[in-house]
Order: structure tokens, then C-alpha cells, then sequence
């Protein structure tokens, strides 16, 4: 296989911004920025965030089961940084109604009970129904506004 023709197609496929919101074991609230989103199924409503075999965040949903997932509209280009950064402190949140962290003034927002993780690559497949949903303002940050890039 060609690496750079790899790499260049898919960089092509469409992502957006979004912020994996979960609890921590001791229940606190925990950030991660996060593009690999997709809806996969109208009835029920199933979605599927691939989420990376290293991160806490994956820790979190295998203990919690959960996750939420905000919309970053655009212009929240500091709050992306920060969570990439760490800098949660500087990340202005808050909660749905069962308690899981949301970024303020997001387009908008899914809650996701998790029903299967799939164990092959690097990356774990959280497949997840959705059971709540909340709508800001704006539209959806294109993960392109950001000139990041995550595939290849
Ligand atoms: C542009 C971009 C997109 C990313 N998309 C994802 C993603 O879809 N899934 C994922 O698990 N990590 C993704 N990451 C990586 C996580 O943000 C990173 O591994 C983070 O440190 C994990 O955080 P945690 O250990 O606090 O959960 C992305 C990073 C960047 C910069």
C-alpha cells in the first residue's frame, strides 16, 4: 500500500470537535477531546466513539459504562486546546442531568450508556445508546477549523 496515499485519504474522511465527558472512579469529572464519532443505528438510537486503548478515559467507560459527548461550536478553538493541554482548570462545564461534565455553551450534547466495547485496534469501539440529548446554539466545529488532524 501506498503510505502517503493512505495517510492522504483517510485525513479526507469528516470529523468534527467534540469533548468525551465521564466520571472518574472516585467520581469526579474528567474531560478528553475526541473526533471518532458516528451514529449507527436509528432504532435504537445507537452511536459509536472510538476511544484510545491508553486513555482514561476508556478506563472511565469500562468502569462506568458511560460518557457524554459535547459539541465544540466553532470559535471554541481555546477550549479544544486547553483539554488537549490538560488545562481543564480553564474549561468552563457543566453537567446533564444525571450528573455526567459537559462543556458550556456546546451546540450540543449526547448522554450514551455503553452496551458493548470492541476489543480489536488500537482504539476500542464504545457502542452506546443514546439516552439523553441536549441542543445549544451554533453548529458543530469541524475538526478542519482546527487544522488537526487525527487518521492516517
Ligand atoms: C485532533 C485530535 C483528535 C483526537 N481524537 C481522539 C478520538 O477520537 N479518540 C480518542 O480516544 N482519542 C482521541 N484523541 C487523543 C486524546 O485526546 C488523547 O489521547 C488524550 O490524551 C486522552 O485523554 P485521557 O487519557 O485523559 O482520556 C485525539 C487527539 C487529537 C489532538
Amino acid at each position: 500500500m501506498d503510505k502517503k496515499a493512505k495517510k492522504k485519504v483517510l485525513q479526507m474522511i469528516p470529523y468534527g470537535a467534540y469533548v468525551v465527558g465521564t466520571k472518574t472512579p472516585e467520581g469526579g469529572d474528567h474531560l478528553m477531546f475526541g473526533t471518532w464519532l458516528m451514529q449507527t443505528s436509528f432504532k435504537p438510537v445507537l452511536v459509536a466513539f472510538a476511544l484510545s486503548e491508553d486513555s482514561r478515559t476508556l478506563v472511565h467507560v469500562r468502569d462506568s459504562k458511560q460518557f457524554a459527548v459535547s459539541f465544540l461550536t466553532d470559535g471554541m478553538n481555546g477550549v479544544a486546546e486547553s483539554i488537549v493541554d490538560g488545562s481543564f482548570a480553564k474549561v468552563k462545564t457543566e453537567h446533564t442531568p444525571s450528573g455526567l461534565p459537559l462543556v458550556a455553551g456546546a451546540a450540543g450534547w449526547l448522554e450514551c450508556h455503553v452496551i458493548e466495547l470492541s476489543e480489536k485496534g488500537d482504539h476500542r469501539i464504545a457502542l452506546a445508546e443514546l439516552v439523553d440529548v441536549g441542543v445549544g446554539s451554533g453548529k458543530l466545529m469541524p475538526l478542519e477549523a482546527l487544522k488537526w488532524h487525527y487518521g492516517g
